[in-house]
């Protein structure tokens, strides 16, 4: 089993520790030979394919497309779109590939030394000769893998956040970009790239087969932090909880907003934020949230535990849904919260441990206390799939 402390070739020879001590946010790493034998799983007409699809987010660049500079459209496009375009100079990119390519999906799995709730998606991008988003920055940490063809990446340091952008076109991109000393290289299929947050990068294909996977995470704003949690832990509160004075003094000006006004506020704001239990309540369900609302199906019709019982014992596997997430937080010694897809339950620590990792579900987990209750209420939700409740009479 690899650890924290085993060397991995994907990060260059380093632990898990020193690759997060040393790079995760502050420094970017390029790795070359990361994954040599990863065999891309799409060519780039699946991914032109998948581009045509509803309910799939994607998106055409276009250095000089038919309206203007750096023209960015947004899918489902059709075939006419790609036959339009030129030899050279424009990407492909297609959002959310790991939920709908479980080969791509597949290649998370050489990313558990991260929490998995940090992870956003896997983008992938096609380009040909020239192809390019200009130079940017993204506020995420990525590893952009080179699937196959060559890609030139030119880094260009930390960017300030009010960094210039050029004006008046669809795409974010900057207005000054140096190139930094040693940050300039041709990748090859299997090598990767880690950036942190905020640093200013600018890849061009090389080859008219130049694919790139970037596996992103995310981070909620402090705005989104702020507004999240007081939103829930304000529902929680009660309407009898209210700005209370009992303590008042008559006022030196009736219409000043004097310093006992504002502390008795500060109070009731830092009672209801310092709360680490509800913190945690509202962080799961806040980290959980699927990408897309949409692609969550909720069952018609409740799950009968019982007949799901069955269904497994006779052999059944459930697995988590596409998109689907998942996390857990003990609240004892041996129960826990197990969050999914923004919704929280309570059961039995090792079954939300064991649930929230994505490996097929089977009998095995019926060991655990009310496990099919449990179950079929992840089914119910959308969160689990591939187990019919009819599958028990077959
Ligand atoms: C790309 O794959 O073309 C762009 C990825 C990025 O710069 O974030
Ligand atoms: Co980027």
């Amino acid at each position: 089993m690899t650890t924290a402390h085993s060397p991995r070739a994907l990060l260059g020879g380093l632990t898990p520790a020193e690759f997060l001590a040393r790079h995760w946010q502050k420094s970017p790493l390029l790795i070359r030979g990361a994954l040599p034998d990863f065999d891309s799983p799409l060519e780039p007409d699946d991914l032109a394919g998948l581009a045509c699809e509803d309910g799939i987010e994607s998106r055409l660049v276009e250095e000089q497309g038919p309206d203007k500079a750096w023209q960015v459209s947004h899918g489902p496009f059709d075939e006419s779109t790609f036959a339009r375009l030129p030899e050279s100079g424009w990407s492909l990119l297609v959002q959310a590939v790991d939920h709908y390519v479980p080969e791509v999906a597949e290649l998370l799995g050489a990313f558990d030394f991260l929490p998995s709730w940090r992870l956003d998606d896997i983008m992938v991008s096609y380009a040909p000769p020239g192809g390019s988003v200009g130079p940017h920055v993204d506020q995420y940490d990525v590893f952009l893998l080179q699937t196959s063809g060559q890609r030139r990446w030119q880094l260009g340091g930390k960017v300030e956040d009010d960094a210039a952008i050029i004006p008046g076109i669809d795409l974010r991109i900057l207005e000054r970009f140096e190139v930094e000393a040693d940050s300039d290289w041709v990748l090859e299929p299997g090598d990767m790239l880690y950036l942190p947050p905020g640093w200013a990068h600018h890849g061009v294909s090389q080859s008219d087969d130049c694919m790139t996977f970037s596996v992103g995470f995310r981070a909620p704003s402090g705005d989104e932090i702020v507004t999240g949690f007081a939103d829930y832990v304000g529902e929680q509160m009660g309407d009898s909880r209210r700005y209370a004075d009992d303590d008042l003094q008559p006022p030196s000006h009736p219409t000043e907003l004097d310093d006992g006004a504002i502390e008795r506020v500060r109070q009731l704001l830092l009672e209801a934020i310092d709360r680490p239990d509800q913190i945690a309540q509202w962080f799961g369900r806040a980290m959980t949230q699927p990408k897309y609302l949409d692609q969550l199906v909720a069952a018609e019709t409740p799950t009968d535990p019982g007949t799901l019982r069955q269904a497994l014992e006779a052999g059944g596997e459930l697995h988590h849904s596409p998109g689907s997430r998942f996390a857990w937080r003990n609240l004892d010694d041996t129960r826990a919260t197990l969050f999914a897809d923004g919704d929280a339950l309570v059961c039995d620590a090792a079954l939300a441990k064991r649930l929230a990792t994505d490996s097929p579900i089977d009998a095995s987990v019926l060991v655990w206390p009310e496990a099919e209750r449990v179950l079929a209420a992840l089914l119910d939700a959308g969160s689990l799939s591939g187990l019919e409740p009819d599958d028990a009479d077959s």
